[in-house]
């Protein structure tokens, strides 16, 4: 493997998203409605979950296919028990150019005050840390579990004391629940080091009762904050970036926008998931994964697994969001698709 894979549509394979635990402390309504994700809900047994083991072990045979950059998810991945320790066996792999991994995570900060000096102490380089509003009522609404927006900032805050930079923050906005927002959002974190980003609000998943009158296309996003604070575009920093960057004309930092229902970014898609029991998924729109932890478990050699994972994806066509767009949705009502808190987003 000299990481020069690549899939039918000739993307390919930089960027591994693993989900460490399908468990979250909040209640989004756009990810983990609480009439659904209720105390009864059936969240995967301990038993079922990747090891810190496999983990790495899948890990590394990836970054040999040509993976730089790994990103821990959840649901909340800072509710995963010792991550620290994960970090730091994550932390030792090297590309196949011989640097070290871009190793993130993707956090509610509802823990990050507490934690962020363990997660770099185990190596982590940078977290983006997701955020819906800036108005107490509001986030504590949105997260449906009341949990306050003071504490979320704190959590920011300690990860940029500690050197978890640079931060990102990603803000998923519904037309008519948080717009009003935006520009709150944006004066906050303008002239700070962090990079806002606004997300369009996807169809994931089948719980959520998605609708596209409530997507607030990142083009009206722009209009908004340009109107106040003047834009320019900027050019991606790297090839098959979610966002679209810009930055404030009068020098005071940079945002983004995410815009993966009206300006698909499927054709530079680069990106593989791990779900939390161990099944690649090779679309965030996908009904379906392949089971890695079967071959983990059973009595296959690492080369072995790595040519499995090799025809795996040199076989992806997926590009759903881009589909979607051409009116010409996959087959299906989409009632299958995984969900958000399993796959991480
Ligand atoms: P950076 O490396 O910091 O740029 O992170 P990222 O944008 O790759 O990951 P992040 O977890 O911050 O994701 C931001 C948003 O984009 C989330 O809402 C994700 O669900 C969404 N997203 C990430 N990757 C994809 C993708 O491949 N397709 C689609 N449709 N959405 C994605
Ligand atoms: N649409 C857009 N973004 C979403 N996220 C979760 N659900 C959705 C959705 N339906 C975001 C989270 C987090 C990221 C991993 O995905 O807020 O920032
Ligand atoms: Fe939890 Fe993130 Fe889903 Fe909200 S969006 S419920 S914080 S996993
Ligand atoms: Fe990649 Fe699927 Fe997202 Fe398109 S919709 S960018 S193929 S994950």
């Amino acid at each position: 493997p000299d990481g020069r894979l690549l899939d039918r549509l000739h993307r390919p394979l930089r960027d591994l998203r693993i989900s460490v635990t399908d468990r979250c402390n909040f209640r989004c309504s756009y990810c983990m409605p609480k009439d659904v994700f209720g105390k009864d809900y059936a969240f995967l047994p301990q038993s079922s979950l990747l090891t810190f083991e496999e983990l790495t072990r899948v890990a590394r045979i990836f970054v040999a296919h040509g993976v730089r950059k790994i990103r821990l998810t959840g649901g909340e991945p800072l509710l995963r028990r010792h991550l620290e320790r994960l970090i730091e066996m994550l932390a030792a792999l090297r590309t196949v150019d011989g640097e070290p991994l871009d190793l993130t995570l993707t956090t509610n900060g509802s823990l990050l005050e507490r934690k962020a000096q363990a997660l770099k102490d185990a190596g982590l380089r940078r977290v983006t840390v997701s955020l819906d509003a800036l108005d107490d009522a509001v986030f504590r609404r949105m997260n449906d579990v009341d949990f306050p927006v003071a504490a979320v900032l704190r959590g920011i805050e300690a990860a940029q004391r500690v050197g978890l930079g640079p931060i990102k923050v990603n803000m998923v906005v519904k037309r008519g629940t948080n717009d009003h927002e935006i520009l709150p959002m944006a004066r906050h974190f303008r002239s700070t080091p962090v990079v806002l980003r606004f997300i369009e609000y996807m169809d994931v998943g089948a719980t959520n009762g998605w609708r596209m009158d409530e997507v607030l296309p990142s083009a009206e996003v722009i209009r908004r904050i340009d109107a106040e604070m003047p834009l320019e575009p900027l050019e991606p920093a790297q090839p098959g970036e979610t966002a679209q960057r810009w930055r404030y004309a009068d020098g005071a930092g940079e945002i983004g926008v995410i815009s993966s229902v009206t300006q698909a970014f499927c054709r530079d898609c680069n990106r593989a998931r791990l779900s939390t029991e161990g099944k690649l998924f090779l679309c965030l729109f996908a009904e379906r994964g392949h089971d890695l932890r079967a071959l983990l478990r059973g009595s296959y050699s690492d080369e072995q697994i790595a040519a499995a994972i090799g025809l795996i994806w040199q076989g992806r066509d997926d590009r759903y969001s881009e589909l979607r767009g051409q009116q010409q949705a996959a087959p299906g009502s989409g009632q299958q698709r995984v969900e958000m808190h399993y796959i991480g987003g």
